[in-house]
């Protein structure tokens, strides 16, 4: 058991969340979910990020005056907060860099880094991007396009505080090299080193309030605030420290982000911690982005998908199962209603749900509704015997399976829930193939015992299994099994040295005489064409 300290991104509150903030939401939460089921003391921060210039215009053009930005802030937050509670999003904080404890900690960590002698004043004599709130040089600006967003650049020219970035280049450099989980998946480290290859210039840490007041200010000089992304990183310190367990959870598991804030957190960050004696986050872990039509799912591009409608329409775990399925975690994926629609009638309606609910429904059928034991000598039971190579032996190598897949810094939460998936596929075969059926009609109860054991011990080891995932299916799952406490806190599953010794060789936790009691499907299938 250890301590396991995951981070979101904080989202800026310009815009409402869609499908792509909901991605990383979805991701952390799973693992979150994951770790605290293990036993681990897990701290999973998330927040929003309030100030800059693009929060102000916002705030502007929301009709809100000079001096009101907090009234228009405070409005917004809440949208996230609702959407993630309607996402079932199980968060320990929720950081707004607009608290106080994170202007405290912003400027004790801009003190700690002027102290160590990395600030000086100088003149900032280049382009800005307002809408991504970071400044580029001449020559990466060359078009008078953000080498981003490809948005128009503004020019500008004034006094300001650099931090001299530069000059832990080679440490960083050496840093990555020789810590080969810091930054995931791989393919990104080398992306970083290979942007690291360029020299690496002074970072622009503050903004004059006369261009935009909408900030936290320098410490050491109250005609600036505090450059926006110098602030909203800083949200990983403030929000433990904000619920008193700085000491406990630093440093940071992960940082989970999308790969267009990479430079900044791979970058930036590291050298902020470093100069500023921090222990640096041990990975951060980059994913992909969703796109739609193509391009960046984004406000902006106005190409988004919402994932509180597609929730309402389809359900919260059919959302969370799809994104998390669709791609490898750190690749992109092109987000369809359709491909949700298809996946959702195959892998849920069909598979999960067709399981479970044939299954309920034999043990109505052949017993009563009170499940079986698994006879340690099944008779006449040759299919089934021939069946279990194929089904049983598969059971007890899921949950080590998934461990791997959830510890691992490749965070592989799509093979998790292919694994998952996999044993689901198995037991759905092996119900045609021991044909349960022509069992009962030559009176063979035994075999059919056997059958339908194999088959709860089956369903009782995947409620378990994708309850970080799919919390509330895990949990409709264990109900309709008849099962007692909770799907997260039950450790004797696949556990080979605990539960009754039955059939098949295999050692049983599903408990022989339990009542089971068959509900609604899990997922009703839907109209391919229903997906607009
Ligand atoms: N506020 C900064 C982050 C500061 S973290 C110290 C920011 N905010 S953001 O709202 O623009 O986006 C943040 C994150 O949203 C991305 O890193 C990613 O986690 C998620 N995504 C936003 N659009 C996305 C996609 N289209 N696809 C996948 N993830 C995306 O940047």
């Amino acid at each position: 058991m250890g301590k396991y300290y995951i981070t979101t991104p904080i989202y800026y509150v310009n815009a409402s969340p869609h499908i792509g903030h909901a991605y990383t939401q979805i991701a952390v939460d799973a693992l979150s979910r994951y770790r605290k089921m293990t036993g681990d003391n897990v701290f999973f921060l998330t927040g929003t990020d309030e100030h800059g210039e693009k929060i102000e215009q916002a705030s502007r053009e929301a009709g809100f005056k000079r001096g009101d930005e907090k009234k228009f802030v405070d409005g917004i937050t809440d949208n996230f907060r609702k959407a993630w509670s309607g996402m079932g999003i199980e968060y320990d904080k929720f950081i707004r860099t607009t608290d106080e404890q994170h202007k405290t900690s912003v400027q004790d960590l801009v003190s700690r880094i002027k102290d160590n002698g990395d600030i000086y004043e100088g003149e900032y004599d280049g382009w800005f991007c307002t809408p991504c709130g970071t400044f580029w040089s001449a020559k990466q600006s060359e078009d008078g396009l953000c080498p981003d967003c490809k948005r128009p650049l503004e020019k500008i020219k004034e006094k300001n505080y650099f931090f001299s970035m530069g000059k832990y280049r080679d440490w960083l450099i050496e840093y990555i090299n020789n810590n080969p989980d810091f930054i995931m998946p791989e393919f990104r480290k080398n992306e970083v080193l290979g942007f690291l290859r360029e020299e690496l210039g002074d970072l622009c840490i503050s903004r004059p309030k006369t261009r935009s007041p909408w900030g936290i200010e320098l410490p050491f000089d109250k005609e600036y605030v505090v450059y926006v992304w110098f602030d909203a990183l800083t949200n990983y310190i403030s929000g433990p420290v904000a619920s008193g367990v700085f000491e406990e959870m630093w440093p940071p598991d992960v940082h989970v982000i999308a790969k267009d804030i990479l430079r900044h957190h791979a970058v930036y960050w590291p050298i902020m911690l470093k100069s500023a004696g921090f222990e640096l986050p041990r990975t951060i872990f980059a994913h992909g982005w969703w796109k739609m039509g193509g391009e960046k799912m984004s406000k902006s591009r106005g190409n988004i998908a919402d994932p509180i409608a597609l929730a309402s329409k389809y359900g919260v775990d059919a959302v969370r199962y799809f994104v998390l399925k669709a791609v490898s975690f750190g690749m992109d994926g092109v987000f369809s209603e359709e491909a949700l629609v298809s996946t959702y009638n195959s892998d849920l309606a069909n598979d999960l749900g067709n399981l479970l609910n044939r299954t309920l429904t034999m043990v109505d059928k052949y017993f009563g509704g009170v499940a079986p034991a698994a006879p340690l000598d099944p008779g006449d039971a040759d299919q089934a015997e021939r069946s279990f190579e194929t089904l049983m032996r598969y059971v007890p190598l899921l949950a080590p399976e998934i461990h791997s897949c959830m510890t691992s810094p490749e965070l592989r939460l799509k093979e998790a829930l292919e694994s998952i998936m996999d044993l689901v596929g198995r037991a759905n075969k092996y119900i045609e193939e021991s044909a349960p059926w022509t069992h009962a009609k030559k009176g063979n109860t035994k075999a059919i015992e056997l059958i339908i054991a194999d088959l709860l011990e089956v369903l009782m080891t995947v409620a378990v299994s994708i309850y970080p995932f799919m919390p509330d299916t895990s949990k409709r799952m264990w109900s309709q099994l008849g099962l007692g406490g909770t799907p997260d806190t039950t450790r004797e599953v696949s556990d080979p040295d605990t539960g009754l010794e039955g059939g098949h060789g295999v050692r049983r936790a599903f408990s022989p005489g339990t009542r089971v009691s068959k509900g609604e499907p899990l997922f009703m299938r839907v109209k391919e064409e229903t997906a607009s």
